[in-house]
């Protein structure tokens, strides 16, 4: 009786020891120190037992009870403490591996550009003047000498709005408007960069939207010698001092007279190629005297102030500057060509 009470014991530790997670523990328990339990059975089979063997028999029964009951918690904490081990090593975090690398971006080749143009004309006294893009028919054209109806609108189509009179700008101009209300009688001296829109085929030379950096300056006594000297003292500055230049007649409506200046085409070094049309000359600003009309509808008295005016686009100077040859690499996105800069 008792031998079977001892092998009991064995056997329930012996399957203890190969249980290996909680749900295995579970079932252990419910098989070892359970209701229906080999050992519960015994326990509820004393009665049948000679008197004098019951007292010994109940008492060594209670002892292997209570000797499985702390095998259970000891092997429950053996099994925890194995637990959080797997986790601390499956988790473990490597503080000596290298980090990630960040990837650097880099300014567009048109704000380059842009900074550098400014630059320029900062050390040559002007101040950048902020407009806005979103321009109205009114200072886009009428107030700079184009009445509605003139066949200069046909160089500046553009796009637009769905309100009479609300267009995207087809040129920085329009903000010398601005510039000179904003300063009329004072002199004036900035230069107003921003995106323009016209609605253009689009080609190696032409975008639908691109940048230009205007250039305002009203004061009494400015001169057309006065322009064509600031000019020619930009392009030293930017291009260095042995860059040719050339100026031609042009016509503007809003400037009186008008020109526009040529560099040398820096890719065929004058010789003719796909980017200067062959012609051996790259346009880079428009330029002339701001007409009277102009000079009034900015607030200014034209027989007491004169002033000159010019617009250039740096997408074109970025294109000098970098040997670039198609005008639609600016907005494409690509970063094989964005990473170039
Ligand atoms: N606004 C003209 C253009 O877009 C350029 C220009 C500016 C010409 C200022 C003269 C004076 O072509």
């Amino acid at each position: 009786m008792l031998e079977r009470l001892e092998g009991l014991e064995k056997d329930a530790l012996a399957a203890l020891e190969a249980v290996q997670d909680s749900a295995a523990l579970a079932a252990w328990k419910t098989a070892c120190l359970g209701r229906s339990s080999p050992l519960a059975t015994f326990m509820g089979d004393l009665g049948s037992l000679p008197a004098e063997q019951r007292p010994q028999a109940g008492k060594r029964g209670n002892e292997i009870k209570r000797a499985l009951e702390s095998a259970l918690a000891a092997r429950e904490e053996t099994l925890k403490a194995a637990d959080l081990e797997r986790s601390l090593q499956s988790e473990k975090l490597d503080v000596t591996l290298p980090g990630r690398p960040v990837r650097r971006g880099r300014l567009h080749p048109s704000s380059q550009v842009l900074r550098r143009i400014y630059t320029v004309w900062a050390d040559m006294g002007f101040q950048i003047y902020r407009s806005r893009n979103v321009e109205l028919d009114e200072y886009n054209f009428t107030l700079l000498n184009i009445p509605p109806h003139h066949p200069a609108r046909d160089m500046w189509d553009t796009f637009y709005g769905t309100d009479p009179g609300v267009l995207l700008r087809t040129h920085t101009s329009p903000g010398q408007i601005h510039a000179m209300r904003e300063y009329a009688p004072e002199p004036v001296r900035v230069i107003l960069p921003g995106m323009c829109f016209r609605y253009e085929q689009i080609t190696a030379r032409s975008e639908i939207q691109f940048h230009q950096v205007e250039g305002l300056a009203v004061g009494p006594g400015i001169t057309f010698a006065n322009l064509k000297g600031t000019l020619a003292d930009f392009a030293r500055r930017m291009w260095g001092g042995n860059v040719r230049t050339q100026f031609r007649a042009d016509h503007f409506p809003f400037t009186e007279p008008s020109l526009e200046m040529d560099i040398e085409c820096f890719l065929c070094g004058g010789k003719g190629c796909t980017v200067c049309k062959y012609s051996g000359w790259l346009e880079i600003l428009g330029a002339g005297m701001v007409h009277p009309t102009v000079l009034k509808n900015g607030g200014y008295d034209p027989k007491t102030v004169s002033g000159f005016a010019f617009g250039m686009g740096p997408e074109r100077i970025a294109m000098l500057r970098h040997g670039i040859e198609d005008i639609r690499n600016f907005w494409g996105n690509d970063l094989r060509f964005l990473e170039q800069f």
